[in-house]
């Protein structure tokens, strides 16, 4: 029996969170420049974008450029960029077909014009899909997110709009990058690394984290349906007892 057979449609998590790790050293093993890995990526987004939107995944968050990422080669960094504009003009009319919705979170204004200018026109053009909320996190940092938060927070309480007492979780998510989203119930990091590198720190407080050590350009929608399988195995407590959630 596949993977996909044996998941329980009834206890899916809504929100999935991926750490796609592992480009460049796919692209090195096979004795290519680490842009061929980013683009074998590209392969594997798309395919576990569809696994998602087949068994009815409500949202999906990939991060894709970190607020790190700036410091790589120049050359690596454009040609991320260009296969990112490439890839939203390759893929706009199937995530319509398909009925999903794109989003991005992280420092958008960071990103090159023609880039932001791409970006912000895909997610407008899909903003009346339904389906799969499909979420980039690009130039993305959480602890920037946090700050920004703060920020926001603070000139709402100068402007008198807010009493800081008033200030609690709910209004602090409502003012991060996912304000709306909600938190992921599971999130997966590829490539054999044992890191959450500043991903969505606030929202996977109560994450079920799982590690595999495919490089991202091996991981399939099988390798994602496994994944949901062994979260579906997990017992999630809350700080509960077994007792008390069974
Ligand atoms: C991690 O591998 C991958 C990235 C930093 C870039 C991810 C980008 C893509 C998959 C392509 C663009 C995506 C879309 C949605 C158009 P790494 O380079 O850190 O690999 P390494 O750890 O082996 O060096």
């Amino acid at each position: 029996m596949s993977y996909k057979d044996q998941v329980d449609l009834q206890k899916l998590p809504r929100h999935i969170a991926v750490i796609m790790d592992g480009n460049g050293r796919w692209a090195k093993g096979k004795g290519k420049l680490r842009v061929f890995g980013h683009h074998n990526g590209v392969l594997s987004v798309r395919d576990v974008v569809e696994g998602a939107g087949e068994l009815g995944i409500q949202y999906l968050t990939l991060y894709t450029f970190s607020a790190e990422n700036w410091n790589r080669p120049k050359l690596e960094v454009t040609a991320i960029m260009e296969l990112l504009i490439s890839t939203l003009n390759k893929e706009i009319a199937k995530l319509m077909k398909n009925n999903v919705r794109l989003n991005a979170i992280g420092d958008l204004d960071k990103l090159p014009g023609k880039c932001h200018r791409e970006l912000l026109g895909a997610i407008e053009k899909t903003s009346g899909n339904t389906g799969l909320v499909l979420t980039l996190a690009l130039s993305y940092g959480s602890r920037d997110e946090i700050v920004h938060a703060a920020r926001q927070l603070a000139q709402k309480v100068r402007d008198g709009l807010i009493q800081p007492h008033e200030i609690d979780e709910q209004m602090f998510e409502d003012n991060l990058y996912t304000a709306g989203i909600p938190n992921p119930e599971l999130l997966i990091r590829t490539s054999g690394e044992y890191r959450i590198s500043n991903y969505l720190l606030w929202q996977i407080a109560y994450a079920e984290l799982y590690f595999t050590d495919k490089l991202w350009p091996d991981f399939r929608r099988e390798d994602l349906f496994e994944a949901i399988l062994d979260y579906q195995k997990r017992e999630r407590r809350f700080g509960k007892t077994s007792e008390q959630v069974n």
